[in-house]
């Protein structure tokens, strides 16, 4: 992230069912009990512009879409966020948890469907104007267990109704760039304990990192 700006970014990244979403509201309400103001966005999505276009990408009736159809619609609505929200909040010093982001391209496109990491990082430097998050926190989970909680909530979307080897390797490559720990920002949750059990564990990581306490 570039020197003049003062704020602290957290993104939640993880393949389908690993609870980012409730993690994310949690650790909200914490933050705000401490009185810290903080902001929470998704992607693709979070302003006007990019949940229109999440309704394109992510849209069941959109089974035609193409593989660089896909990767540039999560760059566009990856730029709009950036620009409209993200970095505002950035430099006025919030506190941004974004239930996934760049690295969510790193895995899904660029590791799975094979654009390539080099590619698929030089459009995410566009898109998010050189921001690298200040924490990603991995909520790992194996890819059965994911499917079955996504299934049980009835909600997929086009990218879920996968085979599950695509999940297999979504999962494989996100372990991977954990590993490299690129920046030291990565950090491995066990997303299939129970839901109290990950965010205490989550909660931690962060605690430490900003010296909360
Ligand atoms: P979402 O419903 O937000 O999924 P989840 O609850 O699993 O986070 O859907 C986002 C889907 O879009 C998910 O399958 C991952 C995919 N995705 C990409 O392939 N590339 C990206 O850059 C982003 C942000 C998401």
């Amino acid at each position: 992230m570039s020197a003049k700006i003062q704020g602290y970014l957290i993104t939640f990244e993880g393949g389908e069912g690993a609870g980012k979403t409730t993690q994310v509201a949690k650790l909200k309400q914490r933050f705000q009990t401490l009185g810290r103001e903080v902001v929470v966005l998704r992607e693709p999505g979070g302003t006007v512009i990019s949940e229109q276009i999440r309704d394109v990408v992510l849209g069941k009736k959109n089974l035609a879409m193409a593989d660089t159809t896909e990767v540039l619609l999560f760059q566009a609505a990856r730029a709009q966020i950036y620009q409209e929200l993200v970095i505002p909040a950035l430099k006025a010093g919030k506190v941004v948890l974004m239930d996934r982001s760049r690295d969510s391209s790193v895995v899904y496109q660029g590791m799975v469907r094979g654009f390539g990491r080099r590619l698929i990082e030089q459009l995410n430097n566009i898109s998010t104007q050189k921001t690298v998050p200040n924490l990603t926190l991995l909520l790992d989970v194996p890819v059965k267990i994911g499917l079955k909680r996504r299934r049980d909530t009835g909600e997929t979307d086009r990218l879920d109704n996968q085979a599950q080897s695509f999940h297999d390797q979504v999962r494989q490559a996100y372990l991977t760039l954990a590993k490299e720990n690129h920046l030291q920002r990565w950090q491995v949750v066990d997303a299939s304990q129970p839901v109290e059990k990950v965010e205490q564990a989550l909660w931690q990581i962060i605690e430490t990192k900003l010296k909360l306490s």
